[in-house]
């Protein structure tokens, strides 16, 4: 051979086995550390498959309930649940009804599965309304904010009143987590803890969800989600959050916001999780269909670059299913 410096430096020395990686790296994901999103239907006496999301469903309180046993039997940390309601109005009535659909699926789940697994209620009123906002409209048509805080006090209480252990507050009005967090407080609910979705930008990343909840949604959320531009005022909301009182802050989507979320775990002095959307599920499962990307191999990638990033836990479609491998190839 040609004499030529040779390196003295060799890092290959670490990925050259299995044992060997597995041993250095630097993140790792286990079943606890994941949370299903589940959407339940009204009057749904079968599951209904969703068409932009593959595998997941609309689901009865019978497959709700199945789904429970297999999600806590996988070990994952809990589930997030969403109402898709049979009737829908102005102010979201439903949201706040105890027989609503949210709420019933909520006593459901922590009756089936409490014990085993966190229970979590999204906390927003757009499953809920006939314009599919996520508040309450003013006399302009105008989402308003404080009148909405009225309404996500209401619905705190009856998703708290119905079990939730957990609040997600994903509406992205201003001061929630503080209106939320005193409602709670003043009626004896001050064990019921909030998700505060501090960083949710307006995406295009959340197109299969408004199937999902059939959403009625026209227009956009540009006026109350982040806008994707803006980096540091992703941390501003997680300070605001923190502040007001939030337990856990979120960065959503994930994929596309992982400066956001290493930013938000820098500073965070409470735990950071995110969420891989809908439309990030998609992407995986529409790729994978066409044979474009080896589909096991994405899943664990995308959710190891995130926990990467910086979250401590992960929202995503792939929850369970995941849980199921790690524990099977054990824990990575
Ligand atoms: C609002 C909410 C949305 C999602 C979770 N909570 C939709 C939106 O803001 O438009 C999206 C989740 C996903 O796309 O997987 N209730």
């Amino acid at each position: 051979m040609t004499d030529f410096p040779r390196p003295t430096v060799r890092p290959r020395r670490l990925r050259s086995t299995p044992a060997m990686r597995r041993l250095v790296a630097e993140t790792r994901v286990s079943p606890a550390d994941l949370v299903l999103p589940m959407f339940v239907r009204e009057g749904a006496s079968d599951p209904m498959p969703i068409g932009s999301m593959p595998g997941v469903v609309q689901h009865s309180l019978d497959s709700l309930r199945s789904a429970l046993v297999e999600a806590a039997e996988a070990g994952i940390g809990g589930v997030m649940l969403f109402g898709v309601p049979e009737h829908k109005d102005a102010v979201g009535s439903g949201a706040t009804d105890p027989d609503g659909i949210l709420n019933v699926a909520t006593r459901v789940a922590v009756e089936e599965a409490g014990d085993a697994l966190i229970v979590q209620t999204d906390l927003c009123l757009d499953e809920f309304t006939d314009h599919g906002h996520c508040g309450v409209l003013d006399a302009r048509g105008d989402v308003d904010n404080d009148a909405t805080l009225e309404r996500y006090r209401d619905m705190a209480l009856a998703q708290a009143d119905a079990g939730s252990a957990l609040l997600g507050l994903s509406g992205m009005m201003d001061g929630q987590t503080a209106a939320v967090r005193d409602a709670l407080d003043a009626s004896g609910h001050d064990g019921v803890a909030i998700l505060a979705y501090s960083a949710k930008y307006a995406s295009a990343f959340y197109g299969p969800f408004r199937e999902a909840v059939q959403s009625s949604l026209r227009g956009d959320r540009r006026s109350y989600q982040l806008d994707p531009a803006n980096r540091r005022e992703g941390t501003r909301e997680v300070e605001l959050d923190v502040a007001e009182g939030a337990d856990i802050v979120m960065v959503k989507p994930a994929m596309s916001y992982l400066d956001v979320l290493a930013d938000t775990a820098a500073v965070s002095p409470v735990p950071v999780w995110a969420y891989q959307v809908s439309g990030e599920y998609a992407m995986i499962e529409a790729a994978a269909a066409h044979g474009w990307i080896d589909r096991e191999r994405a899943v664990l990638e995308s959710i190891v670059g995130i926990r990467r990033a910086g979250a401590d836990a992960v929202l995503t479609y792939f929850a369970v299913e995941l849980a199921q491998r790690l524990r099977a190839e054990g824990i990575r």
